[in-house]
């Protein structure tokens, strides 16, 4: 039996009523997006250091711009995949993603939280005032109407994610039934910890282990679009 079977009949057997999804840059990986780690990786080709941190963007916004508005270009242009469009299908089933791409509200789920933030929306580094800008942009770096900088919506390194989106998660995976790991290398915490917090049934979809395939329950050796329709249906039809 291979292990997405083995999920499929975990699930059949516990019918669980909540389910948690925890997602990371794999999930949109089908969709065209670079992850972070990994062969083609983002931190392969550019030094976090110099792109995702406060200090560098008080050093060069501009660089740093330049980059966001290459990745807003790449979100922009991509679609949802069938990962995203099967988890959309749990209904309002919390979804909590390390992503920043906006894809799992584009395909339609409603109960997200965006642990990092949303790289389409800017806000003002003295006023913050958060705000859609899906448009490219201009100028680089581009400016508030107070004349102070615009900084994307996200969460850099060396910032704390918010808190209500913590709490809210760490709540979630303590009550869930079952809790969906999927596209997330999980070293970065503090999600890389939540699935540590689980209790109950977790399933992994990764096609490469991860720093949480080891306490998940089972862990899925997939690609996120080819593993997580069946797992979706599994759920769902287990309720009918
Ligand atoms: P990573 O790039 O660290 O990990 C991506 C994971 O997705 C890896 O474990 C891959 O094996 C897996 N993967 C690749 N293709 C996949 C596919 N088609 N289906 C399923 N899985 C696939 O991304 P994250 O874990 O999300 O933070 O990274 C966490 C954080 O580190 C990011 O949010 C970002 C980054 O630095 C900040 O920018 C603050």
């Amino acid at each position: 039996m291979s292990s997405l079977d083995e999920a499929i009949d975990a699930i059949r057997k516990t019918r669980p009523r909540s389910v948690l999804v925890l997602t990371g840059a794999g999930v949109s990986a089908d969709s065209g997006i670079p992850t972070f780690r990994g062969p083609g990786g983002l931190w392969r080709n550019f030094r976090p250091e110099d792109l995702a941190t406060p200090e560098a963007f008080r050093r060069d916004p501009r660089l740093v711009w330049e980059w966001y508005e290459w990745r807003r270009g790449l979100i922009r242009d991509a679609k949802p995949n069938a990962a995203h469009e099967a988890i959309a299908r749990l209904g309002d089933a919390l979804v909590a993603t390390q992503n920043v791409d906006g894809l799992h509200a584009r395909a339609g789920s409603s109960n997200v939280i965006e642990l990092h933030g949303n790289i389409v929306r800017v806000r003002c580094v003295r006023e913050g005032n958060p705000r859609l800008h899906e448009e490219p942009f201009d100028d680089l770096p581009p400016r508030c109407t107070c004349g102070e900088l615009l900084r994307p919506d996200v969460v850099w390194f060396g910032e704390a994610l918010p808190d209500d989106a913590v709490a809210r998660t760490v709540s979630m995976v303590a009550a869930a039934d079952l809790l969906l790991v999927i596209g997330t290398s999980g070293i970065v915490h503090p999600a890389a910890g939540f699935a540590t917090l689980h209790q109950g049934l977790s399933i992994e979809i990764n096609p490469e282990a991860s720093g949480v395939s080891a306490v998940c329950t089972y862990a899925v050796p997939l690609r996120a679009a080819e593993a997580t329709p069946p797992i979706v249906d599994a759920i769902l039809e287990a309720h009918r």
